[in-house]
């Protein structure tokens, strides 16, 4: 029997999960269970780059948990952890920061944003790309689903892995895909089709929460910025229309099909009518979940692994 390729991917409990982190990581990362073995686990040690209150770190650990559960990771089959339940990843990440160039850190897109912000950075955030590099080198892994703003951080791993390999003349960490796919892998805020859709954009509107019920996904749709025009008919008008080149490109991933039929089914007709149909095929993709999701949260049970150190995760979902 041919081994399965391995699958690893994390996310930041950092806010409540939404659309972007559903179509971008968690819906390809899901359906990979079927073709390969599978690492997935919630980013708590990068989290802390940014966040403070350690209750919030549990509530959103929680939320990302019941999230998967909600939309089909099978606990009993595929690993799924807290990056802090492997110490070994720490260990690793001094190793390779002693390797890696304080240069090669500085082209970071996290670091560089936040500096030009004029925000304190700390180290955490600066070195933020070691670390990820040992939790993907760590299980030799084959494939990363990630959204394509995580694209970066995973070249960076491949320069990471390459420095090590050369330093000592072995061949011994593996090249790494990024696994980018779907039609929506950068979803853009409702209220604004330049940027990225957020759990840190302070409106509640510019995104749809995977714990949103039907009437808000709807409401929060129909009120979706857009412009005055009627809807492309193809994708050379999408660069100047950010707005409906997301909802377009939305309807696309949810119904799995490509932005040219969107666009030949659509193309001159109204955003009333469009958005309609959005919303219903957005409900019908994502309130079965929502209804689990939401009764996985509220029941909590947490298996304790007794090998490791988490008394979380490893939720039952048997509330
Ligand atoms: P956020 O930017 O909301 O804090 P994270 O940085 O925690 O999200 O990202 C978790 C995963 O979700 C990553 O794989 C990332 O690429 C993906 N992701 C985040 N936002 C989006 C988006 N708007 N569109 C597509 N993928 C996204
Ligand atoms: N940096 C990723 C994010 O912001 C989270 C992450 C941490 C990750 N380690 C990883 C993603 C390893 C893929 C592989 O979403």
């Amino acid at each position: 029997m041919t081994e399965k390729k391995r699958s690893l991917s994390g996310i930041k409990p950092t806010g409540t999960p939404h659309l972007g982190n559903y179509l971008g990581m968690i819906k390809p990362a899901i359906k990979m269970q079927a073709t390969h073995q599978t690492f997935y686990f919630i980013a708590d040690y990068h989290a802390l780059t940014n966040i403070r209150e350690p209750q919030s770190l549990k509530e959103y650990t929680y939320d990302l948990t019941a999230t998967f559960a909600s939309l089909g990771m099978e606990f009993e089959n595929h690993a799924f952890f807290r990056q802090s339940d492997i110490p070994e990843v720490t260990e690793l990440t001094w190793f390779l920061a002693c390797l890696t160039s304080k240069g090669l850190m500085e082209r970071a897109h996290a670091f560089k944003d936040a500096s030009a912000k004029g925000q304190d950075v700390n180290m955490g955030l600066f070195s933020y790309p070691i670390l990820m590099a040992s939790d993907i080198l760590i299980y030799d892994s084959h494939v990363v689903p990630v959204g394509k703003d995580q694209k970066q951080h995973l070249e960076l791993t491949r320069d990471i892995a390459q420095k090590f390999n050369n330093d000592f003349g072995v061949d011994f960490f593996p090249e790494v895909e990024p696994l980018i796919f779907g039609t929506a892998t950068r979803v853009m805020s409702l209220r604004d089709g330049t940027k990225k859709m957020s759990k840190s954009d302070p409106s509640d509107y510019s995104r749809i929460n995977m714990t949103d019920n039907a009437d808000a996904i709807a409401k929060k749709i129909r009120k979706a910025k857009t412009d005055p025009q009627s809807l492309p008919a193809n994708v050379e008008k999408f660069e100047a229309r950010p707005e409906a080149a997301n909802l377009m490109g939305l309807y696309a991933d949810f119904s799995e099909t490509s932005i040219e039929d969107v666009c030949n089914r659509f193309g001159g007709g109204e955003f009333s009518a469009f958005k309609k149909q959005l919303a219903d095929l957005a409900v019908a993709m994502l309130r079965p979940p929502s209804v689990p999701c939401a009764s996985v949260r509220s029941g909590r049970r947490g298996r304790r692994d007794s090998r490791r150190r988490s008394d979380l995760l490893w939720l039952d979902g048997s509330g």
